[in-house]
């Protein structure tokens, strides 16, 4: 029996989206012999779940992975196509990868994700350094795909899939805190944003087996964890009616057969222990219903806390943008959330500025809908053209980058002034959080997230990660609630 070496894994850039930046690392079980895998990921919180699915696949078939990229034998990217600059990112890495490999020739380089996806064997024309190219459904395929490049091909699988969910497969956790987990609900989407290169590079929607997703929860709370975020590109339609091809799925649902909906699944997941906290994004502004927010209303553990992109205040670049919903639809949604869950309810959003079109009146449309809304925290970018979405198709990137800068600044200034202002409703107030370890910048405090999703710093005490403590909260940042412990 091989020695066991512990000290592995994956290198990690991102939490939620890909405008955030982050390094993390997990020990893992590596066996003496093995072939050496080291997964980077790009993106959003999909791509992340699913380099935990690359890792369990890549284990199975007799590779460990490892910490470091310079004892790697294989280098996967996991890749992100949803702007630019996402890509050019991915274009460096390769740049420094090459050098790597100058030095090292077996090292394999695979390109998986959604700019695998987006640009096929393009990218083996334009990027000489790499081996091997991988869709996000092709996953399954990466032991014969890696031995292709073993016997000295270039290896290439972007073929999308109406029904592959990887529901059988028991994600390796990476770069865990062993409190919290991500579980992908559905995969795909059939939305079509005109802005969007998402549906052309994860294919069309489907959803998951519930009794999987269910089973997948209570393992993970066996485990010790104590939060679950359900994961998907629009969870607000999932829908399970025996089948994971939505098609099926409709028709089953007009013939009267009963479908499980979110607001099921959320029931379901919630009632797996009320020491599991459940969370889930993102939600569609066309899609959120009552019902799920009644869902949210019934049980304590499920978070109260709201991701719904807006994306524009003005309904005019809202149907350029084939949102297929308007201002007014959308403040009827806050709305509803307010009445339904309460001012305390935490909402998020995610902000483009200078969509083809956006005039100024336009945009002062998005800074006043912020000023209804107060979101607690928002993802905001300029608008990047990506080619081949209906918006590159039929309409001119017309806003000159300044104007889409500027208008930006614009929109982040008021959102640093509303996350301040909700944080500062917080404090005086007592907030259950569940700790999930150490603060980052000291020992001494431990952090956690409230309801809500914010994250709350408070000093250690005899508490430990995975319990839930009540917090009273005394000062607030834009970014932080400091507070202490009530025992
Ligand atoms: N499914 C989620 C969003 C996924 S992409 C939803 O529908 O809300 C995450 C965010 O990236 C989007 O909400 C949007 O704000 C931003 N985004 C997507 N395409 C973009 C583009 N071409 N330019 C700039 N931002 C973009
Ligand atoms: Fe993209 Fe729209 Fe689908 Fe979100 S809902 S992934 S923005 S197409
Ligand atoms: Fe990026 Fe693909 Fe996610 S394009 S945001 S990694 S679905």
């Amino acid at each position: 029996m091989a020695d066991l070496i512990t000290d592995i894994d994956v290198l990690e850039h991102t939490h939620t989206h890909e405008a955030s930046c982050e390094v993390k690392t997990t020990p893992n079980n590596l066996q003496v012999g093995q072939r050496k895998l080291y997964i980077e990921s790009y993106g959003c919180q999909m791509n992340f779940s699913d380099s935990e699915i690359v890792a369990s696949i890549m284990n199975i078939n007799g590779f460990g992975t490892t910490s470091s990229p310079e004892d790697a034998d294989l280098i996967f990217l996991n890749t992100c196509a949803i702007r630019d600059k996402a890509e050019q990112t991915v274009r460096n890495r390769l740049v420094h990868l090459n050098a790597m490999k100058k030095k090292k020739p077996t090292l394999m380089i695979g390109v998986l994700g959604c700019m695998a996806e987006r640009l096929k064997t393009k990218l083996l024309e334009e990027e000489k350094v790499v081996d091997l190219v991988v869709g996000p459904d092709a996953y399954r395929d990466l032991p014969r795909l890696v031995s292709e490049v073993d016997n000295g091909d270039r290896a290439v699988n972007v073929i999308l899939s109406r029904e592959e969910t990887y529901a059988d497969i028991t994600p390796v956790r990476l770069n865990s805190n062993g409190i919290t987990a991500f579980i992908s609900i559905m995969r795909g989407c059939d939305n079509m944003c005109s802005f969007c290169v998402v549906p052309f590079t994860r294919g069309r929607e489907r959803s998951r087996d519930p009794q999987s997703i269910v089973q997948e929860a209570k393992d993970l709370f066996a485990q010790g964890y104590k939060e679950v975020t359900l994961l998907g590109q629009n969870v607000d339609s999932y829908k399970w009616g025996g089948t994971e091809d939505k098609k099926e799925t409709e028709k089953a649902e007009k013939e009267g057969k009963e479908v499980i909906n979110f607001a099921n699944l959320l029931e379901m997941v919630a009632l797996v222990s009320p020491e599991l906290r459940v969370r889930f994004s993102t939600s569609h502004p066309k899609d959120i219903t009552d019902e799920v927010l009644y869902t949210m209303a019934k049980y304590e553990n499920i978070c109260k806390y709201i991701h719904l992109p807006v994306q524009s205040g003005n309904t005019r670049v809202l149907e350029l943008m084939n949102r297929t919903y308007t201002r007014e639809w959308y403040i009827n949604r806050i709305d509803a959330i307010r009445r339904i869950l309460g001012e305390d309810c935490g909402i998020s959003s995610d902000m483009i500025t200078g969509f083809c079109t956006e005039t100024e009146e336009e945009h002062k449309d998005t800074l006043t809908l912020m000023e209804y809304v107060k979101y607690d925290f928002s993802y905001m970018f300029f608008y990047s053209e990506r080619p081949g979405t209906l918006a590159a198709r039929k309409f001119a990137d017309d806003i000159p980058d300044d104007v889409k800068k500027r208008r930006l600044n614009e929109v982040i200034a008021l959102q640093t002034q509303h996350s301040a202002e909700r944080n500062r409703r917080d404090m005086g107030k007592i907030h259950k959080v569940l700790v999930e370890g150490a603060s980052k910048r000291s020992e001494d405090f431990l952090q956690g997230r409230n309801s809500a999703n914010k994250v709350v710093v408070f000093p250690r005490k005899n508490y430990q990660k995975g319990q839930y403590v009540n917090v009273l909260v005394k000062e607030a940042t834009a970014a932080t609630l400091i507070g202490e412990i009530i025992d």
